[in-house]
């Protein structure tokens, strides 16, 4: 695992988006893992500008989201897949059957999970994932104590999050119970990872994630034990690191 540590929320994103760059640059087909959330949206603005600026071709590429809502249509603005198309696809050339987002208004939803892998191992796998961390170090909607070796599968949300969500919805009944998550395990399948993190709020899941021992009861925890993997982040989110494990410039 590689810590790398810069100056502020710019700097990671640009460094995460000239990975994926370099990666687009030496795979035209390389298969992405991506998250929603505000920590990816500086990255996502950069890879924008390097397409409109630079030329940088999605045409090729394949996207798998990390998560979706159970119940919540693809149209309504608090969907995974809307943020996603504002935030990024409709401002690339990635053609819209490259995109795939867990299906949270399908029928069977046990199947859809099931069918999500499939297509993951189908595609050739994840080249490279790119996650955001909760403070309490839940990953994609892996809460704390998911099992470390999850695939993707239904998972039932805290009344934590669904109060925290409520603001977006109308009222509380339209606010998600559910929502389809890659599991553990399906992250750590990922050729490699970048786990982002700006900010203090973050520091003390970043010191358990970087420093503490690996457990479900902090799921990011486990990317210790991933071949490739880079922790991104920034000063702020390294604040409560020990000083001597600061080494990566
Ligand atoms: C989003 C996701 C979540 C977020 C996490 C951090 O697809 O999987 O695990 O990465 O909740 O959210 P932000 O970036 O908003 O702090």
């Amino acid at each position: 695992m590689l810590l790398v540590i810069r100056e502020d929320y710019d700097a990671i994103s640009k460094l995460a988006s000239s990975r994926i760059s370099d990666l687009l640059k030496k795979n035209p087909y390389a298969i992405l893992g991506l998250a929603t959330g505000s920590t990816p949206l500086g990255l996502y603005k950069e890879l924008i500008r390097l397409h409109r600026e630079e030329g940088l071709d999605f045409s090729r590429v394949q996207t798998f989201n990390l998560d979706e809502y159970v119940n919540v249509p693809r149209e309504h603005d608090q969907s995974y897949y809307y943020f996603m198309q504002e935030n990024l696809f409709k401002h690339i050339n990635i053609p819209p059957d490259a995109i795939h987002m867990p299906n949270g208004m399908a029928a069977d939803i046990e199947e859809e999970c099931e069918l999500y892998e499939e297509q993951i191992i189908k595609a050739g796998g994840i080249d490279l994932q790119i996650l955001g961390i909760g403070c309490n170090g839940h990953i994609a909607f892996n809460e704390p104590y998911s099992s470390l070796g999850s695939r993707t599968r239904i998972k039932t949300l805290t009344e934590k999050t669904r109060n925290d969500n409520a603001r977006f919805f109308k009222n509380m009944d339209e606010v998600p119970k559910y929502a389809i998550t890659m599991g553990v395990g399906t992250i750590m399948d990922a050729k490699s990872i970048i786990l982002m993190a700006s900010g203090e709020k973050k520091a003390d899941a970043i010191r358990n994630t970087v420093e503490g021992p690996i457990t479900a009861r902090l799921p990011a925890t486990i990317v210790q034990m991933h071949r490739n993997a880079t922790i991104l982040i920034d000063k702020a989110a390294a604040s409560q690191l020990d000083q001597s494990l600061k080494i990566a410039e």
